[in-house]
């Protein structure tokens, strides 16, 4: 199987499990307890029937979207993700050369591999910063400071990852931030020499933006969800959510908000956009699917903040479904990780091409020229 046998992000998926060691594998592929969230999150997109119309004259479409200030080619932006560099050895730089390409948002982690003054000066597409709220409020407000300074876009703080969910094949393979070398884990990395040797002889692994803070966030094996319940403030509130966006003081979005009384909260605090998710199943198992919570939340704060439907995606087609019902943009994590662990930059490129090249069609094919054509009409629920 090779790049160019990958047309879809099932086949990206497979690539990616081939090339990764298990463990790493894993940690991107799975999700919290018994992943129904996870599952349910594309099966939502099922949920629905698109209705087309035709003879439309559909030549050329118009796909672009502002996001936040933002102006993007197309209305799906890549989710911010941890530890990059252990899917592909250009990590961040990898992705956020492809989403350059592309004209889309580009998301960086508090995790990320790569440090925010070097992705702000090897990448000009628009960047959004994802902040996890660490009990070292130093740490927290110095991430602020340093996108501030390096002229990041957007600051996303995520509000639903309190504690670690339970993610079980993490808990199977043994998967720790950096690798820690087991007997198991060792036979994966033997049997992927390619990975291994990108490991071991290319730029060593970092986490950048917390190594001065933490022997945790460098170093020292440990698992994700023991980070996220050791190191991450769980008394975070609305409050807290207030001091940063003061301290940022540029476009400011929530990740993470799911009721309907929390999307008024984050209205009401002057938030300029609100991500429905749920962290990609990876948090609260049993969570509710983004698209099947779009419209409740669209019919309450519609038009008064940015709603952006945040996981699950796979096809144009269901990104077409979210907008349809009236969301700002569709973003995702999973879709081009396994783009890019299978191929680096480019395959992050290809996958992008396929979205892109979906959308379009997909745009022709329900005979609308622009997005804002898409209206809940166009939608029948089963
Ligand atoms: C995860 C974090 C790091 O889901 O966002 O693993």
């Amino acid at each position: 199987m090779k790049l160019r046998d990958c047309h879809n992000v099932d086949q990206f998926r497979r690539l990616a499990k081939r090339r990764l060691p298990g463990p790493i594998f894993h940690y991107i592929d799975g999700a919290a307890d018994d992943e129904v969230t996870y599952r349910r999150n594309t099966e939502a997109y099922e949920a629905c029937d698109l209705v087309p119309d035709v003879l439309a004259g559909v030549e050329h479409v118009d796909m672009t979207v502002e996001v936040m200030g933002q102006k993007l080619a197309m209305p799906l932006f890549l989710s911010p993700t941890a530890l990059q560099r252990l899917f592909h050895w250009r990590g961040e730089f990898a992705v956020g050369a492809a989403a350059e390409q592309f004209g889309t948002l580009f998301g960086i982690s508090s995790l990320a591999t790569a440090s925010i003054e070097d992705i702000a000066a090897a990448i000009t597409t628009p960047k959004l910063f994802q902040l996890y709220f660490h009990k070292d409020r130093e740490l927290t407000f110095d991430m602020v400071a340093r996108c501030k300074a390096a002229g990041f876009d957007v600051l996303a703080l995520t509000v639903d990852t309190i504690v670690g969910g339970n993610r079980e094949r993490d808990l199977v393979t043994g998967f720790t931030s950096p690798p820690r070398l087991t007997a198991s884990s060792l036979a994966s990395f033997a049997r992927h020499p390619r990975w291994t040797w990108n490991y071991l002889f290319r730029e060593s692994f970092e986490l950048s933006q917390l190594k001065h803070y933490i022997g945790e966030g460098s170093n020292l094996s440990i698992s994700v969800a023991d980070y996220f319940s050791k190191m991450l403030d769980q008394s975070m509130s609305w409050e807290d959510a207030a001091e940063v966006r003061e301290r940022w003081g540029g476009p400011f979005c929530l990740k993470g908000v799911m009721s309907v009384e929390d999307a008024r909260r984050a209205v009401d605090m002057g938030a300029d956009a609100i991500m429905i998710s749920n962290h990609g199943g990876r948090q609260l198992d049993g969570s509710r699917a983004p698209f099947d919570q779009l419209k409740e939340i669209l019919d309450a704060v519609g038009g008064e903040i940015e709603v952006i439907c945040d996981g699950g995606i796979r096809r144009g087609t269901h990104v077409l479904k979210a907008m349809a019902l009236g969301a700002t943009a569709c973003s995702g994590g999973r879709w081009y990780l396994y783009a890019l662990a299978a191929a680096g930059q480019a395959g992050v490129e290809q996958s992008l091409a396929n979205m892109k090249s979906e959308i379009e069609r997909d745009m022709k094919l329900m005979g609308v020229r622009s997005l804002a054509e898409l209206t809940p009409d166009k939608l029948r629920w089963r």
